[in-house]
């Protein structure tokens, strides 16, 4: 059952998309308060578990910390920090009581879940202007479902983002991406699609591509689609400000892009320098900006990942002259007091601890530096335009959180009016539920760290349970530099995320599989998500077609058994299968905990397959750095495919059956690009 209640005036964000009754007085769990803001507080029993926040740091079970949703462009994913680049504001309390919250409001909204006292859950914001969805069901697991189904079908994207790509900030030419397709070709290792970054464009102006390394682009677009490779370019939030830029130029005239109070168009320098955001909340605007994209389509493009749409500013005029002015201060003060004071060069550390302000005598320059640092991503500058919403103006700050879901809905209903009968690859690093209907997520910019395999891994069942079935993290790691191991570590996780992307920042060291020895290994991991495809992208389907999940945690699967409940490195993958992956360097297995006897399956490097049945109960199990193991639950199979080059080319008519002698698997199947999903002959009944 679900109930709304709605509080003061809230924003129609349109993350709920059916009716739902109106609960009465107020919701069963927790206290309200509405005076200074809206405050919502819930005792929690000692082993109560919190779910949900998708793209959030930290567990699987969210208890013992601090989540602020508020979509932000930080790099630096430590365990420290506590905002990402999406709001998912859904949780589920699981225990004593348990219940689902969704709070729909789109500005920042802190979840304290025994943070501040370890038994209090405390969600609060700013204004007490929003929609709570209150949901009673029998389970968390339950609950899920039914808050998947009001806010709508999770989006599906074309079977071929089911294979693997290939990324980096940094490929500039025809040359760059040929040699990337080399690579993989003329190493045999299975690839789809090669991933085009900023670089392509002429002076990163959106819907443009760089003539003097790009002559003929449709023709490149079609030269790699003979190998069987998809280009995915990205596209920014930002569009530069340059006279005579067509984009730039209709913008200003229809008035489609962000103003500030005294109705000039807003401007924030990111990659291309200074920037004027599309008013993607405006549905004029969204229309006009996901018209665009059919520059690209035309030319043969059929996929996109949509970046920098916290929005992410770098700077902005106003904040650049705040600088000037404290400098011109600071400069002053050096010169009555005679310089810098020894106190004043203290560590940053220490200036901090003096709240950027280092009292002394001479001038300070914490103050200046704080500020410096602080002019990317400023919370004022989010305070200094506007949208405009059906005539009401309403201040970005107030609806933060839905910039990325918009720019990513502009470009999703405009594939609708480019190709209504076909899917395009769409993903965005900025999200807010309801954008799950329009595209997927990948997790940003993560690192070349062994504990970001492990968040990767976490946040997979959360993110599920939001609607962001179609995600996956940069494997390898973003920034920092990847080892081999690594690597290939990652790469067995990310062999069974919808998103199969290997990713790397300009000036890290060069992680595409054929850089490292021993290629085989490389080849025999992709090859192993290529034999699984089949699986995969029928339980990627029936989770999207019947609002389930794809991942979940295992407390999901065996709510009885208190060990299960815990494990928090382990995944549930669709029906049959249990995931597993190393995430510690040197090791040469791990300990997994099996809540039921399973088939231990390991794929060999020699392209055989190794089984082996395990009781319940736990285990250490050995998995070299080139073997894939998974785990098939008990009486269950899944459905194995040779291996091949590209998704197009897998033979899905012989299939092998791996799993538990006489179980079936109801394998889903379709063209991969059309949409008619709900045809009967789309399913089939394999039998081991
Ligand atoms: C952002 C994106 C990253 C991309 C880079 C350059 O940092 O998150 O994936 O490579 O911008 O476009």
């Amino acid at each position: 059952m679900i109930q709304k209640y709605v509080y003061g005036n809230p924003f129609p964000t349109e993350a709920v998309v059916t009716e739902v009754p109106a609960g009465e007085g107020s919701p069963a769990y927790g206290q309200i308060k509405t005076e200074e803001g809206f405050c919502f507080t819930y005792i929690m029993e000692a082993t109560d578990i919190v779910y949900g926040l998708g793209e959030a740091n930290r567990g699987i079970n969210k208890r013992g910390y601090c989540y602020i949703s508020d979509c932000t462009d930080d790099p630096v994913h430590t365990e420290d920090k506590r905002s990402l680049y999406g709001a998912h504001n859904f949780i589920i309390v699981s225990g004593k009581e348990t219940f689902g919250l969704f709070f729909d409001y789109p500005a920042a909204i802190t979840f304290d879940i025994g943070y501040t006292r370890m038994d209090t859950l405390t969600v609060s914001c700013r204004d007490a202007d929003l929609n709570l969805f209150v949901i009673e069901g029998e389970s968390p697991y339950d609950i899920v479902k039914q808050f998947r189904k009001i806010i709508g079908r999770s989006y599906i994207p074309p079977k071929y983002a089911f294979g693997f790509g290939q990324s980096r900030w940094g490929y500039k030419t025809k040359e760059d991406f040929r040699q990337v397709a080399e690579g993989y070709r003329g190493n045999r290792i299975p690839l789809d699609m090669i991933y085009v970054d900023i670089d392509y464009m002429q002076d990163f102006k959106d819907f443009t591509v760089n003539e003097k390394n790009f002559p003929d682009f449709p023709e490149f677009v079609r030269e790699m689609k003979d190998k069987n490779l998809r280009l995915i370019p990205i596209i920014d939030a930002g569009v530069k400000v340059e006279k005579g830029y067509s984009v730039y130029e209709e913008g200003v005239k229809n008035r489609y892009f962000c103003q500030r109070g005294d109705g000039s168009d807003f401007i924030a320098a990111v990659w291309p320098g200074d920037t004027h955001f599309p008013d993607v909340l405006n549905a004029d605007a969204r229309a006009w900006f996901g018209d665009k994209y059919r520059i690209l389509t035309d030319q043969g493009i059929e996929g996109f990942w949509n970046d920098m749409n916290e929005p992410a500013i770098f700077y902005t005029p106003e904040g650049v002259e705040e600088v000037k002015g404290m400098l011109k201060q600071f400069l002053e003060n050096e010169n009555s007091t005679g310089g810098i004071t020894a106190g004043t060069l203290a560590t940053t550390d220490e200036a901090d601890a003096a709240g950027g302000h280092a009292d002394n005598a001479g001038a300070s320059i914490w103050p200046l530096m704080g500020k410096i640092n602080g002019l990317a991503n400023s919370k004022e500058d989010y305070r200094r335009f506007y949208h405009v919403v059906d005539g009401q103006q309403i201040r970005h700050d107030k609806v933060h959180n839905l910039f990325g879901y918009n720019m990513t809905r502009a470009a999703g209903e405009a594939f609708d009016r480019i190709d209504p009968r076909k899917r395009f690859l769409m993903f965005s690093r900025s999200s807010y539920i309801g954008m799950h209907r329009y595209g997927g997520v990948w997790m940003g910019d993560n690192k070349s760290w062994w504990s970001h395999i492990l968040l990767n891994l976490k946040m997979l069942p959360s993110m599920n349970m939001c609607g962001f079935l179609y995600t996956g993290a940069d494997l390898g790691g973003f920034g920092a530099d990847a080892t081999r191991d690594l690597l290939l570590r990652w790469m067995a996780l990310g062999v069974f995320t919808p998103l199969m992307r290997n990713h790397a920042a300009a000036g890290t060291r060069d992680q595409e599989c054929y850089r490292f020895e021993d290629v085989k290994d490389f080849r025999h991991v992709v090859e192993v998500r290529y034999r699984l495809i089949p699986y995969l992208y029928s339980e990627y389907m029936k989770a999207a077609l019947n609002d389930d999940l794809y991942f979940k945690p295992l407390a999901f699967v065996y709510p009885e058994d208190s060990m299960a409940v815990q494990v928090e490195d382990q995944l549930m993958l669709g029906n049959e299968v249990m995931i597993a992956p190393v995430y510690t360097q040197n090791a040469r297995g791990r300990y997994v905990y099996l809540p039921e006897a399973m088939k231990f399956i390991k794929f060999l490097p020699d392209g055989t397959i190794a089984e082996e049945v395990l009781e319940r109960g736990h285990h250490y199990v050995e998995i070299a750095l080139n073997e894939v193991p998974l785990f098939i639950r008990s009486g269950k199979c899944i459905p194995v495919a040779g291996a091949a080059e590209y998704v197009e080319a897998l033979d899905t008519e012989h299939l092998t059956i791996l799993g538990y002698p006489g179980a079936e698997y109801l394998l889903y199947e379709d063209d991969g690009i059309g949409k008619e999903y709900e045809k009967a002959g789309n399913y089939r009944t394999l039998t081991m």
